[in-house]
């Protein structure tokens, strides 16, 4: 899938004194088999930039396509495409127990799954079936992280959306999400890595996108 941002801009709080530029003029495109790290300060923009291609936010102005049609108008078709795990995983939880959170976009899409798919997903992220029937609500913020990742792999998303991934994970879930980024690699699928921590992803990716202040300053590809 080809994704186009032409020109956006999304200001937060607009015509107020709190008015705030998250994202300004940004040209930017990409196809869902690239391998991107985004990244940039504090507050530059990256988490907004995330909101804005799961659909969940629109542009100010400018304009976005998706296969050269307006995403928001079918945002269920392309979402279900995408696989995102958000800067703060709670944020993203709204079940009773793990096991409906990390089915429910399955569900959701109509992808159907086995228990033994269930299984070999919550070894890939470090966890066993006991976190199953725990709340989401109820666990460390490692585990959070790795509910948060796995819930996004269930329904076989073709690219991923990373918003700090390794935020609040030890070394060992550090690299179970390598792992999961080197299978997506190995099928040709791609991703986008936001972090603070380019040093952590850099080999695994082939472009890098810099954001500084709402703007994007530099686009480069990375040289194997
Ligand atoms: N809903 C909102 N309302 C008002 N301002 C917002 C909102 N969301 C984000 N902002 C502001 O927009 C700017 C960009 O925020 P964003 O979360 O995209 O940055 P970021 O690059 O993800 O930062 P971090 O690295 O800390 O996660 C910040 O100045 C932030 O305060
Ligand atoms: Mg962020």
């Amino acid at each position: 899938m080809k994704v186009e941002l032409i020109d956006i801009s999304v200001i937060f709080e607009k015509n107020t004194d709190v008015e705030k530029v998250a994202l300004s003029n940004i040209n930017l495109s990409f196809t869902t088999d690239e391998r991107i790290l985004l990244v940039g300060n504090t507050g530059s923009g990256k988490t907004t930039l995330i909101y804005l291609l799961d659909l969940l936010i629109k542009p100010s102005s400018g304009k976005i396509f998706y296969d050269g049609t307006n995403p928001f108008e079918k945002a269920y078709n392309f979402r279900k495409e995408f696989g995102v795990a958000f800067q703060i995983p709670e944020r993203q939880f709204f079940n009773e127990t793990v096991e409906q959170e990390i089915t429910y976009a399955a569900k959701n899409f109509g992808v159907s799954y086995t228990k033994e798919d269930l299984k070999k997903l919550l070894i890939s992220v470090g966890l066993n079936e006991e976190i199953l029937y725990k709340s989401p609500f109820k666990l460390s913020g490692g585990e959070q992280r790795k509910i948060a990742i796995a819930s996004i792999l269930l329904h076989n998303p073709k690219f991923l959306i990373f918003d700090e991934p390794t935020a609040g994970l030890d070394l060992k879930g550090y690299l179970s999400i390598r792992k999961i980024l080197e299978s997506f690699r190995n099928q040709n699928k791609g991703y986008i890595i936001a972090t603070h921590e380019p040093e952590l992803f850099m080999d695994l990716c082939e472009r890098v996108i810099t954001l500084e202040d709402g703007k994007m300053v530099s686009d480069e590809v990375i040289k194997k």
